[in-house]
Order: C-alpha cells, then sequence, then structure tokens
C-alpha cells in the first residue's frame, strides 16, 4: 500500500488549525520531534487515558494503579538492561553530514568502508563505521556535572512498576495474579523520528504489567492479546486497519520471551502502536539481582517461591490519539460541498455537544445560553453564535463533535430545540430540559 503523504500533510494542518496539535516552541522554529496538545488535543488524550485506566483499574478487582516519577535511581537502568542494550547502532556522512540508523536500507556498501555510499549525499567512503547510539536521556542530580551525579529520565513506565511491586503487593494485598497499571512520560533520543507524533522525543505511555505464576504465562498472554484488541475496537477504530504482528527473533527487545505487536495501517503503512509482552521473569530477576532485594512470591496456598513472570501490555497515549485521528479523518461530500469531518467514537470524541442561537434575536441567544450553561456542568460542551449556521456545522465536523444543538424560533415557544447527528446528519427534536439524559444515553461509554 503507498504512504498517502497527502493526507498526513491534510491532518498536520487540521490539526494545528483546529487546536489538536501544535509543534513545540513554534515561534523558535520548533524543536524536533516534540509536540503540544492544543485545547482540542488534550481533551481527545485526557479521554483515551481515562477510558484506558477505567478498563484497566476501575473495572478490574486485580490490577492497581501506580504514578512513579520519572526520575529514577540509576542502577535501575542497569538491572533493565537500558543501558546496555537500549542502542542503535548509528553511522555518519562525513561529507554532507548527516546520520543515519546502521541499517537503513538505502545505504549501499558497508559503511566504513571505501565502498559506502551516502543515501542523501552519494559521497563515497564518507560514512563512519557503525556507532552504539543510547536512546536514553541523560542529566545531572544536584549542582555538580559529574559522573556519579548522572540520572535518566525514564525510557519507559515499565520499571516504576516492578520497582514498586512488593509495595504495592504488600499495600494492596493482592495475590498473584495481579496487575498493576501506570500512565506516565517517557522520554527516548530516537534518532529516526518523524511522522508527526508517531515518533517522538517525548511521549507518554499506558502499561500495565501482570504478575503471574511461572508456567501460566502463556495463557495470560492469549488473553491480553485479545483483551486489547477488543479495547481498540471498542474506541471505533476501523478493524479491517488492526492487526497483529508476531515478533521475530531478531525484532523481540533484550527482555522479551515472547511479543505481537499491534498494528495501525496508517497513512504511511502499518506500524505498531501497542505491545503485548511476555517479559518472563527478566526482569524482577535482574532487580532482585542488582538490589540485594529478595522479590520472591510465597505463595500462600502451596507454599511455593517463585519469581512471578510479567505480561505486559504496553501502549502509547500519543500512538493512540494519532491512530484515532488517522481513523476519523473523512472527506465526504454533502448537498454538493465538501466537507472534511473528524468521525471520533463520541465517548472519546474533544467536544460533546456544540449550541448554537439559529440567529442572534428574537430569545434564541438567551435560550441558548441556558441551555448550554446547563450542559457544561456535565460534558465538554462548546457554544457558538456566529456565522450562518451551515459554518458552524462544518466548524464542529472539523472539531469531531457528534451533536450540534440548534436553538430556532420554535425551541422559544415550546422549549423543544434540534440535535443533529454528526455522522448521519439526521436532526430530532428533542425537550430542552431533556438534553442531559438524552446526550448522556447516547456518549455512554
Ligand atoms: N515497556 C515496553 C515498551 O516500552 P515499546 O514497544 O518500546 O515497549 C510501547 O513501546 C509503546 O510506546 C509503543 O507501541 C508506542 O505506542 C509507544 N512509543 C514507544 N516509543 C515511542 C516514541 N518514540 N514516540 C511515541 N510513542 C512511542
Amino acid at each position: 500500500m503507498p504512504a498517502d503523504n497527502n493526507l498526513m500533510e491534510k491532518l498536520v494542518s487540521l490539526a494545528k488549525r483546529r487546536g489538536f496539535v501544535f509543534q513545540s516552541s513554534e515561534i523558535y522554529g520548533g524543536l524536533g520531534s516534540v509536540w503540544d496538545y492544543g485545547p482540542l488535543g488534550v481533551e481527545l488524550k485526557k479521554n483515551l487515558k481515562e477510558r484506558w485506566w477505567r478498563s484497566m483499574v476501575h473495572e478490574r478487582e486485580d490490577i492497581e494503579g501506580l504514578d512513579a516519577a520519572i526520575l529514577m535511581h540509576p542502577k535501575v537502568w542497569e538491572a533493565s538492561g537500558h543501558i546496555a542494550g537500549f542502542t542503535d547502532p548509528l553511522v555518519d556522512c562525513k561529507h554532507c553530514k548527516n546520520r543515519f540508523r546502521a541499517d537503513d536500507p538505502r545505504i549501499k556498501g558497508t559503511p566504513g568502508e571505501p565502498d559506502a555510499q551516502c543515501p542523501v549525499c552519494g559521497s563515497r567512503g564518507t560514512l563512519t563505521a557503525p556507532r552504539l547510539f543510547n536512546l536514553m536521556f541523560k542529566t545531572f542530580m544536584g549542582p555538580v556535572e559529574e559522573a556519579a551525579a548522572v540520572v535518566y529520565l525514564r525510557p519507559e513506565t515499565a520499571q516504576g512498576i516492578y520497582v514498586n511491586y512488593l509495595n504495592v503487593l504488600q499495600a494492596s494485598r493482592q495475590k498473584i495474579p495481579f496487575g498493576i497499571a501506570q500512565i506516565g512520560k517517557a522520554f527516548r533520543n530516537e534518532i529516526t523520528p518523524g511522522n508527526f507524533t508517531f515518533r517522538t522525543r517525548e511521549f507518554e505511555q499506558m502499561e500495565m504489567q501482570f504478575f503471574v505464576k511461572p508456567g501460566t504465562d502463556g495463557e495470560w498472554f492469549e488473553f491480553w492479546k485479545a483483551q486489547r484488541m477488543e479495547w481498540h475496537y471498542g474506541l471505533g477504530i476501523r478493524r479491517e486497519k488492526l492487526r497483529f504482528h508476531r515478533h521475530t527473533t531478531e525484532e523481540l527487545a533484550h527482555y522479551a520471551k515472547d511479543a505481537y505487536d499491534l498494528e495501525y495501517e496508517f497513512p504511511f503503512g502499518w506500524h505498531e502502536f501497542e505491545g503485548v509482552h511476555n517479559r518472563s521473569d527478566f526482569d524482577l530477576s535482574r532487580h532482585q539481582q542488582f538490589s540485594g532485594k529478595k522479590l520472591e512470591y510465597l505463595d500462600p496456598a502451596t507454599k511455593e517461591r517463585f519469581i512471578p513472570y510479567v505480561v505486559e501490555t504496553s501502549v502509547g497515549a500519543d500512538r493512540t490519539a494519532l491512530v484515532v485521528m488517522c481513523d476519523a479523518y473523512r472527506e465526504e461530500t454533502v448537498e454538493g460541498e465538501t466537507r472534511v469531518v473528524m468521525r471520533f467514537h463520541p465517548a472519546i470524541a474533544p467536544l460533546k455537544a456544540a449550541v448554537f442561537p439559529l440567529v442572534n434575536k428574537d430569545g434564541m441567544p438567551e435560550l441558548a445560553r441556558r441551555i448550554f450553561d446547563d450542559l457544561r456542568r456535565h460534558f465538554n460542551v462548546f457554544h457558538d453564535d456566529s456565522g450562518s449556521i451551515g459554518r458552524r456545522y462544518r466548524r464542529q465536523d472539523e472539531a469531531g463533535t457528534p451533536y450540534g444543538i440548534t436553538v430556532d424560533g420554535q425551541s422559544v415557544g415550546d422549549g423543544t430545540v434540534t440535535v443533529r447527528d454528526r455522522d448521519t446528519l439526521r436532526q430530532e427534536r428533542v425537550a430542552g430540559d431533556q438534553l442531559v439524559s438524552h446526550l448522556g444515553d447516547k456518549l455512554k461509554m
């Protein structure tokens, strides 16, 4: 399937125009692969995070929540293997100064040898031999910039869960199998970032580590794979655009025994946006070894001691937001005109409804304001009284607002309003004082 760059360009432009996503520090020319979320984007991402939290933590008795700090003891990253293993081999062109991953398919010949050819400037023999580059951001704790003071910005949230595994187990009185879920920022000094918010240097992960008895990990792995795919279906993402990809031995991360990616067909091709990993006892065993603290579990029934295996589900909040934005974007012809509409599932739409007085006279503005004030106590809603009604609908279509509520002449007389459905364009008359329950039913998540 060829990349649809055009669609990406349109999406990036809509995201900026409507306030979903802005380039970081734009007035200074931007910062490479770092993005900010505007008024609509922050709502979209918050809705995704809340939905994930509800399904993982609130709806399950066997999962607890956690919010660990971004900065952790540097030994965590030795134990986790990130200092030794979280690296990309890179080559530089001494002529044009461009940098590439050593496995970039555009490179001809062997980097470091005279036959190697730079894929950008075409020079021969100017590519350096591959050098390992660690993806973790480093900083210093305290005033002295010395090796002993180095700390890292976490490249995954998972380690905060492992080092708190015993604390949570004891505090919550859970028994294995049980899980710990966390949403938080992670940082990677990515070498080949790009594709808008797909691969960024600062991003948010929603991760859940499920601790199980060794030998039951295969079953739990299948269980969580299925659960996670269902969750994405529940977001209204088109099923034919979702698939699993099993990691080959070469693709497996240093910690993984088995791994599946959940992939979405982006305009630039099929790519991962969630990973389900069988991490075996790798992480807890390593933390036991490096910290000297026993992390074994004593099974109260059998009196067996073991280090639990971990089945991990790890999804990017930003990448999921990109998936739902790509999936929602449609261009349609309505009454001879093209409209751009973001067909978000109502449960995750940034705005749930917009209220419009048809004209700014004859009591309509006052009634529309009252309805808006009533609704905003329950939902994130918008009030718009400028421009033609058609234009106001189009603006909300681009924002992905599922319902448009119009206060017209009849409303002033009998208190009813029209509710327009973003997707079907059908309008129904609803009593103004029933709107909260009417919308509440439609927006049930
Ligand atoms: N704890 C396991 C882990 O971090 P991963 O496959 O490296 O696994 C999981 O990352 C998810 O985090 C990815 O599927 C993606 O959604 C998100 N992610 C990873 N790197 C990212 C980046 N540079 N930019 C945006 N999202 C990223």
